[in-house]
């Protein structure tokens, strides 16, 4: 019997009954599982993994997460609500906001040539945006305006070839807005210029061109001083009132 390895137990070298060792068997139970048993170690590293991977994708491609990239071009907070019994003034917009609401209005006039980020189209249409046109003085931008463009003609040294219609039609008031629209919007200021043109500017501007009847060649355009500005007061952006 002793040189069965199968049945080599410890009952047997013992001499104990098999009844005991069965009793004692019976007796060891499984233990009730407590919910503190070590992890076992396949998902741990998994876990880790994806953390670790997860945390340098978003190191990597978030760009920190910048107001700049994440916060739309185009997203204004909402003017603050009127605290109770808060002056009148606070409830309505800064003449500014409402004035660039109004030329993005006339901007719509412009969008299905020049897009509606200013972006154009190529070889077709300018791009407004960071134009050297837009970012110079306003009063080439009066004279575009006024009397329109026909090409051949270049925007940061690339060439189009089309027509632009005057805008004369739209009245002082609705130039000044686009063009004030388009300067903030779609240009890059000067220091310390608030890129506001206001009517009294283009009343100036429709007076200096009033002679001409044609659309502007490059050349004629060019030939205005590119920082040169239209005539006519500052205004206070809250207000819209002269400044002093
Ligand atoms: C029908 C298409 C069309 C529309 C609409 C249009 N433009 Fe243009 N615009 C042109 C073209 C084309 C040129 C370039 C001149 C050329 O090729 O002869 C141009 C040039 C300009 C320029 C100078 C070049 C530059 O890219 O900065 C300005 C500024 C401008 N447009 C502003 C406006 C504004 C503001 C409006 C809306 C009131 C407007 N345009 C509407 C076609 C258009």
């Amino acid at each position: 019997m002793s040189d069965n390895p199968d049945k080599n137990l410890d009952y047997e070298a013992e001499g104990g009954s098999v009844v005991d060792v069965h009793d004692a068997v019976r007796r060891e139970k499984v233990l009730p599982p407590t919910g503190k048993e070590p992890i076992s170690f396949g998902p741990l590293i998994l876990t880790a993994l994806v953390l670790i991977l997860g945390a340098g994708y978003l190191g990597a491609y978030s760009n920190g997460f910048r107001d700049d990239i994440y916060v739309t071009k185009y997203y204004r907070p909402d003017p603050r609500p009127a605290g109770a019994g808060g002056d009148a003034a606070a409830e309505k917009l800064a003449w500014i906001d409402q004035w660039m609401k109004d030329g993005k209005k006339v901007y719509n006039n412009c969008v299905p040539c020049h897009g509606p980020a200013g972006a154009g189209q190529p070889g077709l249409f300018p791009p407004l945006k960071d134009s050297e046109w837009v970012n110079g003085g306003t009063t080439r931008l009066g004279a575009i305006m006024l009397k329109g463009i026909s090409g051949p003609f270049t925007v940061n040294g690339v060439g189009y070839n089309n027509i632009m219609a005057p805008w004369d039609t739209l009245g002082d008031e609705k130039v000044a807005q686009v063009l004030t629209y388009i300067r903030r919007e779609f240009g890059t200021l000067k220091e310390g210029e608030d890129g506001i043109v206001t009517t009294e500017m283009v009343k100036a501007a429709r007076e200096q061109f009033k002679d001409r009847t044609t659309p502007w060649d490059e050349a004629g355009l060019r030939a205005i001083p590119e920082d040169s500005m239209l005539p006519g007061a500052k205004v206070d952006p809250q207000t819209g009132q002269p400044a002093q």
